[in-house]
């Protein structure tokens, strides 16, 4: 039987906020180890989204967190099922921007989505940061 429960979210995580570490550390507090899927620079490219650190650095910068254990590459949107599976995973965790996006992995693990942290987002850092404020 196992012993450990597994956690896997996914997400860019460029310019590292607070929104994140509460989301890390939510994520973290449902089991005993969190994976997170980082994307990947070229798969960025395809949602059309590019991050300011390169993945090498966005990776130490997480693997540097206490509430993160493992780091695996995101390349795709259809290797959820894959991973899922390959990492024995039995807890999916994102958050609510994507309720209900990831409902067919119901089939694999447990699937929640918790709240985001309200007032933050890399997207808004560096619109404020071009403007000259702050939060
Ligand atoms: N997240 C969160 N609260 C925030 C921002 C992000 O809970 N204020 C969560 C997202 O829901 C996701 C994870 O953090 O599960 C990684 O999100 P990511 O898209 O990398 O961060 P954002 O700050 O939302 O980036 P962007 O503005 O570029 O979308």
């Amino acid at each position: 039987m196992k012993k450990t429960t597994t956690v896997l979210t996914y997400g860019t995580y460029d310019l590292l906020h607070w929104g994140h570490i509460n989301l890390l550390k939510r994520a973290k507090d449902l089991g005993d180890e969190l994976i997170v899927a980082l994307s990947t620079d070229e798969f960025n490219q395809l949602k059309h989204k590019e991050a300011y650190h390169s993945y090498e650095n966005r990776k130490f910068i997480l693997e540097s967190i206490q509430y993160v254990d493992k780091v695996i590459p995101e390349n795709k949107w259809e290797q959820k099922v894959e991973d899922v599976i390959k990492n024995d995973v039995d807890i999916f965790v994102m958050g609510d921007d994507w309720k209900g996006e990831f409902d067919f992995l119901k089939e694999y693990c447990e699937v929640v989505y918790l709240d985001r942290t309200n007032g933050v987002s890399t997207t808004m850092i560096k619109k404020d940061l071009l403007i000259g404020t702050n939060a």
